[in-house]
């Protein structure tokens, strides 16, 4: 089946992101949530990256428009009911998660492809809702999806074979690098990411170094882009936790994957990141 309109579910950091990089190659977008308000906040957000691309010189007026064409919005879930993908990106809440598979699955096509865009929940159990776990699988994007190339295509224990070429095919055409895995806990990146989360927070929580510090030093001397302290807040700390609790629990309680209390108290403090304007560090506007 040829891919030509995409649903997207769920509009915050990354649903926005995938919206936009799926419009800008050139397919149709219907992009959901909950309600009028967080859907128009999202577009906005869309149509100001896009803003600033024409600024730079990177995208003209025109192409501007047609992408915004190219991108409706719905807060009504069976409107999705004719796209041939609906890419879930809803907070990382497996109930969350379940919920809507189980709604999709009454009102697509048979035909629709459904994936995840889940950090680490099994796709095999978010499959499982369904009436078609053949046509179900993950498709991790990395934050922020415009920029970052990497695209994680995961088979559940039913995911036909198809499915996954089509959604190769698919993440090559969005100009994405797509890497196939099975459905193991965290899948590549975030199993190799938790570690570098986790330490850092230890190495905090024992008042060894502060948190900029450590960023720095991750920076300055490891090279790396981000410190695991700004990079927490660039994911939204909720989501990273959540994250961190369901590899735990994918591993059966593995001690070397345990979260750290501090991340759950940053959490329950609701200093989400740079999604409210301050985690670790304050950001204005
Ligand atoms: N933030 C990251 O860096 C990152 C990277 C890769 C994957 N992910 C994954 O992408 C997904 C979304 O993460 P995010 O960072 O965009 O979260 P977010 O908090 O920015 O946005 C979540 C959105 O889901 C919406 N939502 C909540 N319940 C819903 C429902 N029942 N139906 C429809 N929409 C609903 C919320 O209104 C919100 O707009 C998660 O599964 C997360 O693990 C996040």
């Amino acid at each position: 089946m040829s891919i030509t309109t995409v649903g997207v579910v769920g509009s915050g950091t990354m649903g926005a992101g995938i919206a936009q990089v799926v419009a800008q190659s050139g397919f149709h977008v219907l992009l959901f949530d909950m309600n009028e308000e967080i859907v128009s906040r999202s577009l906005s957000g869309i149509m100001g990256r896009l803003e600033r691309l024409v600024e730079k010189g990177k995208l003209s007026k025109n192409e501007l428009e047609e992408i915004r064409k190219r991108i409706q919005t719905s807060t009504h879930l069976c409107e999705l009911k004719s796209c041939h993908l609906v890419i879930e990106a809803a907070s990382e809440k497996i109930g969350i998660k379940k919920e809507i598979f189980q709604k999709l699955d009454e009102h697509c096509s048979a035909e629709t492809i459904l994936v995840t865009n889940t950090s680490s929940f099994s796709i095999t159990e978010i499959a499982s809702i369904t009436r078609r776990p053949e046509r179900v699988a993950g498709m991790h994007f990395f934050n922020p999806v415009p920029l970052m190339p990497l695209v994680e295509v995961i088979r559940g224990v039913e995911t036909a074979d198809e499915i996954i070429e089509n959604l190769v095919q698919f993440a090559s055409g969005l100009q994405k690098v797509p890497v196939t895995c099975e459905d193991t806990p965290g899948f590549i990146v975030n199993r190799v990411a938790r570690p570098y989360y986790n330490e850092a927070l230890k190495i905090y929580g024992e008042r060894l170094a502060a948190f900029d510090q450590i960023d720095r030093i991750m920076k300055k001397a490891g090279k790396f882009k981000m410190g695991p302290f700004e990079l927490q807040d660039l994911i939204g700390i909720d989501i990273n936790f959540s994250t961190t609790e369901s590899v735990y629990q994918g591993f059966f309680g593995e001690g070397r994957f345990r979260p750290h209390f501090y991340q759950q108290r940053m959490m329950q403090s609701g200093k989400l990141g740079r999604k409210v304007g301050a985690g670790y560090y304050h950001y204005e506007n």
